[in-house]
């Protein structure tokens, strides 16, 4: 996630800057600058890498004159990461700098807009977008150039702007991603974060929707979208500066969870277009797609899983023979590949050895990739022809769970989009199936506000020994994930099966007291699910069940319920892993376990 500072008042704002992005270094970047005015003019200093090289290229902020300024750390998502792609961006007339958090969807078509206007553009990012918009917007004044400048933009940002012939004020405006201020004494600050400010003021002003703020180094005025000035409650922060870098929640891993829905939001919403599934695919062609005769998912861990899901979509909406391999067994499969293959590689980090040596295995024997990666410029998305990339964030806890949501998300629209490309599925079901991925974002945000009822089935079971998560189709590859969550950060041993399976052997480990996780979403399977939740009670297993409100059936078989909110079969699997997440968590909370840094784990496992 980027990180955005700002500063006015009498103080050198450049050392300040720096000071204040190093706050922000734990949010993961690949670049960093700073934009200041001094004497009428504005100056730029980015760079590439470490916030270090920048402070080195202006002598820890002291070779940049000037008492207001802007700073940006950058997690790159539209281009790749380099001095010309990094933030501050600078409008082509010199008057106007601006850094931004978040994706600007309809870039291309203002990219079009301003070329025909005369502009041209030095980057290939959306953010360089935005400038020139408030550039070409400008006309003396720059509240009025700010505010009409971002009702044309659609998407999510967090822009921190500075004009040259107004070195009196800072403007700030968000919509989407957060933004706040700093009140301090004779000088105002602006952070998309808090810890970022922590070392100067702990009184805020959070900027709602749309709000735009002008702040002045002796006040700050904030305005909603159409002009009327707002009157806003300063906010007193008490956290240390270790919550604060977790926004407040105890974990990073609960601080990932609970942004789960804004990280769908902002990976779907830019790649549906008028009802168009549009992935940015440069080299993979619809023809590619129709002519492939099999596909092969290779991935590790959570990624796996997530191909678990992706399998039983591209199937059922391609009718193509879908094979998930583990990465590190792919490689010594002898795998049947050939130039009619496509092959996927699912990866957060980008960085996991095993499946990069699998999508250079499936390459050499002709494959056509693709790869769904969360880190931009990372060494699998740079290896396959063609990346989807997830617009996550830095995932820092080990645990993997927003990321996780976005490549489900992706594998919804790339399912449906390779459905289309071999004319199986239509426009209207692309267009209905569109609407449900859409809703997801809400509908997670509801479940995520009654997590109580886990923590106090956590509060049951968090002294198991051994649990076991059963399911069928969909619902064992759930199963998978919500295993591996629970016995990575708990180290609580657990299993996943295929609760069709239990019978042929494992189901003799079950005794009175065992503790049995069943998955019962998959509505064409519930019956035999619930034939299944008998099976192990009846040798004494407890039972908590997971399935959509109104499963009466499943409530009186089962011990307990997890309830998820009604909704269509597509975007089930995004709902069923909410509450998987959360007990994992509460249970390793209540045992006392190291939850974003688990013994034994790294977050990318760089090595065979
Ligand atoms: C997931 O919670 C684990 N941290 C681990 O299984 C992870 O999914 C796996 O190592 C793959 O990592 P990647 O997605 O970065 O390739």
């Amino acid at each position: 996630m980027c990180g955005i500072v700002g500063y006015i008042g009498d103080k050198q704002a450049a050392p300040l800057l720096l000071e204040a992005l190093k706050k922000l270094e734990y949010r993961g970047y690949d670049s960093s600058g700073i934009a200041l005015v001094h004497e009428g003019a504005l100056k730029v200093a980015k760079a590439q890498g470490r916030l270090q090289v920048l402070c080195e290229r202006t002598g820890d902020g002291g070779s940049m004159p000037g008492r207001i300024g802007i700073g940006h750390t950058r997690w790159a998502t539209h281009g790749e990461p380099n001095d010309t792609n990094s933030h501050p961006h600078l409008s082509q007339s010199g008057r106007v700098a601006l850094v931004h958090n978040g994706i600007i969807e309809n870039y291309m078509e203002l990219r079009e807009f301003l070329t025909k206007r005369g502009y041209s553009f030095a980057t290939d990012t959306d953010t360089e977008i935005a400038v020139q918009l408030m550039d070409y917007c400008y006309h003396g004044d720059p509240v009025h150039a700010v505010r009409e400048a971002v009702n044309m933009l659609t998407g999510s940002f967090a822009l921190g702007i500075l004009f040259q012939d107004f070195p009196d004020q800072l403007l700030a405006v968000r919509k989407d991603s957060p933004l706040v201020i700093g009140l301090g004494e004779g000088e105002n600050f602006i952070a998309s974060d808090i810890p970022a400010l922590l070392a100067h003021t702990r009184d805020i002003l959070r900027l709602s929707e749309y709000e735009l703020a002008v702040i002045r180094k002796d006040g700050v005025a904030v305005f909603d979208r159409y002009g009327t000035q707002q009157a806003k409650q300063p906010e007193h922060v008490d956290w240390d500066a270790g919550a604060a870098e977790k926004g407040g929640y105890a974990h990073f891993m609960l601080k990932e969870i609970m942004e789960q829905p804004a990280v769908i939001r902002d990976t779907v919403r830019p790649r549906i277009k008028e009802g168009r599934i549009e992935l940015g695919l440069l080299h993979i062609t619809p023809e590619d797609i129709k002519n492939a005769d099999r596909i092969y998912i290779v991935a590790c861990g959570s990624a796996a899983h997530v191909g678990h899901i992706a399998r039983l979509y591209i199937e059922r909406m391609t009718r193509l023979p879908v094979c998930v391999e583990l990465a590190s067994e792919f490689r010594y499969c002898n795998p049947l590949v050939t130039s009619r293959t496509l092959t996927i590689a699912i990866s957060q980090s980008g960085e996991t050895l095993d499946t990069l040596f699998a999508l250079r295995e499936a390459k050499a024997r002709g494959s056509k990739t693709i790869s769904i990666v969360n880190v931009v410029g990372s060494t699998i998305a740079a290896a396959s022809e063609d990346v989807i990339y997830t617009w996550a964030g830095l995932e820092i806890a080990v645990a993997t769970t927003k990321a996780y949501s976005a490549q489900l998300a992706v594998c919804y629209l790339l399912s449906l989009y390779m459905g289309q490309c071999r004319g199986i599925v239509s426009a209207a079901e692309t267009a209905e199936a569109l609407e449900q991925i859409q809703a997801l974002p809400a509908q997670i945000e509801r479940q995520l506000a009654e997590s109580q009822s886990i923590q106090y089935l956590a509060s049951l079971y968090f002294g198991c020994k051994d649990i076991f998560f059963i399911g069928r189709n969909l619902d064992y590859a759930m199963a998978l994930e919500g295993s591996l969550k629970l016995k990575e950060i708990s180290y609580i041993h657990s299993e996943a099966y295929a609760a069709g399976e239990l019978k042929h052997g494992t189901i003799s480990l079950i005794e009175p007291g065992t503790l049995v996780v069943a998955l019962c979403t998959y509505a064409p399977l519930r019956d035999k699910m619930i034939s299944n939740i008998r099976e192990v009670k009846a040798r004494g297993a407890t039972v908590l069940a997971i399935t959509e409100e109104g499963m009466e059936q499943v409530q009186e078989t089962a011990d307990h319920v997890m309830w998820l909110p009604k909704a269509p079969e597509l975007v089930t699997p995004s709902l069923a892993i909410i509450p998987l997440q959360l007990f994992a968590y509460y249970v390793a909370l209540l045992k006392g376990c190291d939850i974003d840094k688990p013994r034994n784990l790294a977050k990318s496992v760089t090595v065979e």
